[in-house]
């Protein structure tokens, strides 16, 4: 029999895993610093701490509330084991619940769609659009039983310019606290007049952060999108001041980023102003979505981790509503997907090929390039929330 070689194993005991001392690399100034761990990326401990310490405390984004454009039009999410119903009410509001029956707890709504009232399947308890418990049967013999006790609990839901988050921490602050200075700073682009004409969801091979980081760098450019985005000269987007839980590359540069070299597209949106007229921001909302604001239209990459190597990416494109509009809309936007429909799949299979390799007992941490400065920023964003706030030199 031929022997069986052993790798070593590189993480440490499951106990140890968030001692501070494996992130001192992490810690240090970027030309200094080491890339997390790579059990940061493959085990499903640290990817609960995460989940307790980001996902359940800060603003998650969920795209946009054009997507329920009529009263009772609802979508749900199961969110890092959190099932979430997001519908619109009578007067237009916006409101996000625990879909979870207060019977005995069951699921109530799944996917989409448009509905007169939150009914349970199990036992028909049903919900107004406000969470308000409004049928109840065979309930009269059950003693001191009063349907206003009993309503959907309510999650906290707020927009900025069409723009949905929902925040699972009934203690935390409003959104407005959390963005800060984001909203002004990309307020050309007049996004609360814009319209989302395309969802595209995939599944991705590869941990939340990973896919994160890859869209935090163009170093990779040149690489992996050689044939189809490349066309940076070796000039590297340069990284915007930032008060809030975000950060932004931006890259200057004429035309539009959404489109393939060679093609044309719709004109510009015509409140472009500053450093948006002049080329692309590239914006990291805490903790996972990233934005693609370019001189004609947006994308968006969200972003919902289903475990600590699967996560799910939804790619939302929107163009400002009179171009949605135009009697060519529907032929012009196709260049616009292809773009997308090509690049996305690239930086789909390079995470997922950097999951295999971190995945190996033999992976260790590795150092970063200058061209890669928010890959540092977003690795200690992190490491603030799961081994808590520390005092670093950036
Ligand atoms: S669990 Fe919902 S009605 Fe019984
Ligand atoms: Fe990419």
């Amino acid at each position: 029999m031929s022997a069986v070689l052993v790798p070593v194993l590189r993480q440490p005991a499951a106990v140890e895993i968030f001692d501070p001392r494996h992130y001192a690399g992490v810690r240090k100034p970027l030309a200094e610093a080491t890339t997390l761990p790579p059990w940061a990326y493959t085990s499903e401990e640290f990817y609960r701490r995460e989940v307790e310490t980001i996902w359940m405390r800060e603003w998650n984004f969920f795209g946009r509330a054009d997507r329920i454009p009529n009263p009772g039009d609802y979508f749900t999410v199961d969110f890092v084991g959190v099932p979430i119903i997001v519908i619109r009410g009578k007067g237009g509001e916006v409101r996000a619940f625990s879909n979870s029956c207060r019977h005995r707890g069951a699921a109530m709504l799944r996917g989409d769609g448009n509905c007169n009232a939150i009914r349970c399947p199990y036992h028909s308890w049903a919900y107004d659009y406000e969470g308000k418990l409004i049928v109840a049967p065979e309930m009269e013999q059950t003693k001191d039983f009063r349907m206003e006790d009993f309503p959907l609990i309510p999650l906290k839901l707020e927009q900025w310019a069409g723009f949905i988050f929902i925040n699972l921490d009934e203690n935390a602050g409003p959104l407005k606290d959390y963005l800060v200075d984001l909203p002004e700073v990309l307020s050309s682009y007049r996004f609360e007049n814009m319209v989302c004409v395309r969802r595209k969801e995939y599944t991705l091979e590869s941990n939340w952060k990973i896919y994160v980081e890859n869209a935090m760098e163009a170093y990779h450019v040149p690489t992996v999108h050689r044939s189809t985005l490349s066309r940076q000269k070796g000039v590297f987007p340069t990284v915007e001041p930032s008060n809030g839980q975000w950060m932004a590359l931006h890259k200057e540069h004429e035309g539009t980023r959404a489109l393939l070299t060679g093609d044309t597209g719709f004109p510009r949106i015509p409140t472009l102003e500053g450093k948006a007229a002049r080329g692309s921001y590239y914006p990291l909302i805490f903790p996972s979505t990233m934005f693609g604001s370019t001189t004609d239209c947006m994308w968006w990459l969200e972003l919902q981790p289903l475990s600590a190597s699967r996560t799910k990416l939804i790619v939302g494109s929107c163009f400002p509503k009179e171009v949605t509009e135009r009697p060519d809309f529907e032929e012009v936007v196709q260049r616009y997907y292809k773009r997308w429909d090509i690049s996305i799949p690239e930086d789909n299979e390079i995470s997922a090929l950097q999951q295999i390799g971190l995945a190996s007992p033999f992976s260790k941490p590795g150092r970063l390039s200058y061209a890669e400065p928010l890959v540092h920023v977003f690795n200690n964003w992190v490491l603030d929330r799961v081994l808590g706030p520390q005092e670093r030199r950036t």
